[in-house]
């Protein structure tokens, strides 16, 4: 009896232990090689490029990496980023094309300019000069949605008050006369939404945190999510700890749920409530949102919460300590 109260004691949810990596979905190999990374002697930054650029080699779910999430047009696009909670440092992309490593020309773009956020054609080009190779991120799999898609009628997609009708028909588009509130649900497929979001904590406290995603399947051209946004995809402070996001980027961005994650760690709050206010102050103004959230801080302990709608119930993330050899499944019930 008095056992079993103990082993329930330590495998309590976000029992805390350094160093600690916990990301988003059930990405295993990302999380068992980010773990690597820092076992190896890497750090906090290592483990999250590392953690997240196997999952943009091996494509993950399909929402990270080449080959995923076709636009409008058929291209694949990368938005990554990753952020130093030491030095409050970020590094990100958006709209990258032709290169595959998209969180790693992200920390090119944090360690090797003064700037944090380059996107399109010219992040290709950074991207080239700094030793990156540029290939076609297009795959027969990625040029089968987008063709399924055309044949469709370009159904599902993001058009809203133009003509032709956006739900009926494909482009090109021209304004409507007057805008009118959409009565067109969302596009709400959970998997057209899925990224990868990590976030590390050293023995020491230091704190990484990024994101890799190829972001919404069918999007217009030159949309780019909340996964390079900081404070909105991920957020890290060492003097309160990480948060990653993942879900319907268009409407999570504009709470910048990361920040106000971290803010409400600082504050006090412990990782599972501080990841669940962050989704309820979005569930707020779109009670339907689809989104999950993940949360560290600096001492270990960890939590995650999501959006409860239909479809979804349910939130799987990863996580790597001392206690979980190889990283452990867990989940959440959403709310
Ligand atoms: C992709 O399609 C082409 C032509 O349809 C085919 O030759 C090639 O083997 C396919 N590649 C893969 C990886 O399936
Ligand atoms: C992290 O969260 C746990 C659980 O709420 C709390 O006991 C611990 O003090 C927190 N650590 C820090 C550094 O705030």
């Amino acid at each position: 009896m008095l056992t079993w109260l103990v082993v329930l004691l330590l495998c309590a949810p976000g029992h805390a232990s350094l160093p600690l990596v916990i990301n988003t979905w059930a990405f295993r190999d990302a999380a068992a090689a980010a773990w690597r990374a820092l076992q190896a002697g890497g750090g906090v930054l290592d483990a999250v490029e590392i953690g997240c650029a196997r999952c943009e080699a091996e494509q993950c779910d399909g929402s990270v990496g080449f080959g995923g999430s076709p636009d409008e047009t058929g291209e694949t696009t990368l938005d990554a980023m990753i952020m130093n909670g030491n030095t409050m440092e970020v590094g990100a992309v958006a709209d990258l094309r032709k290169v595959k490593n998209a969180i790693g020309v992200a920390r090119a773009v944090m360690e090797r300019t003064d700037h944090t956020l380059l996107v399109g054609e010219s992040a290709t080009a950074f991207a080239e000069s700094m030793g990156f190779i540029p290939e076609d991120l297009t795959t027969n799999k990625s040029m089968n949605i987008f063709t399924q898609w055309l044949k469709g009628n370009c159904q599902p997609n993001y058009r809203k008050n133009v003509i032709p009708d956006p739900s009926k028909y494909c482009g090109p588009y021209k304004p409507t006369a007057t805008p009118e509130p959409s009565r067109r649900p969302r596009l709400t497929n959970i998997h057209s939404h899925d990224t990868i979001g990590m976030i590390a904590v050293g023995e020491d406290g230091q704190v990484a945190a990024g994101t890799s995603t190829n972001g919404a399947n069918h999007k217009v051209p030159g949309r780019v999510g909340d996964s390079p946004i900081a404070g909105a995809g991920a957020y890290a402070d060492r003097s309160a700890g990480g948060a990653a996001a993942t879900g319907d980027g268009d409407i999570m961005m504009r709470f910048l749920p990361s920040y106000l994650a971290v803010e409400l760690m600082r504050a006090g709050a412990d990782p599972s409530t501080a990841c669940a206010m962050a989704i309820s102050r979005i569930k707020r103004h779109y009670p339907q949102f689809f989104g999950a959230v993940i949360c560290a801080n600096t001492t270990g302990h960890y939590g995650a919460a999501c959006n409860k709608r239909p479809g979804f119930s349910r939130f799987h993330y990863m996580v790597s300590d001392s206690h979980t050899d190889p990283p452990l499944l867990k989940s959440v019930d959403c709310f």
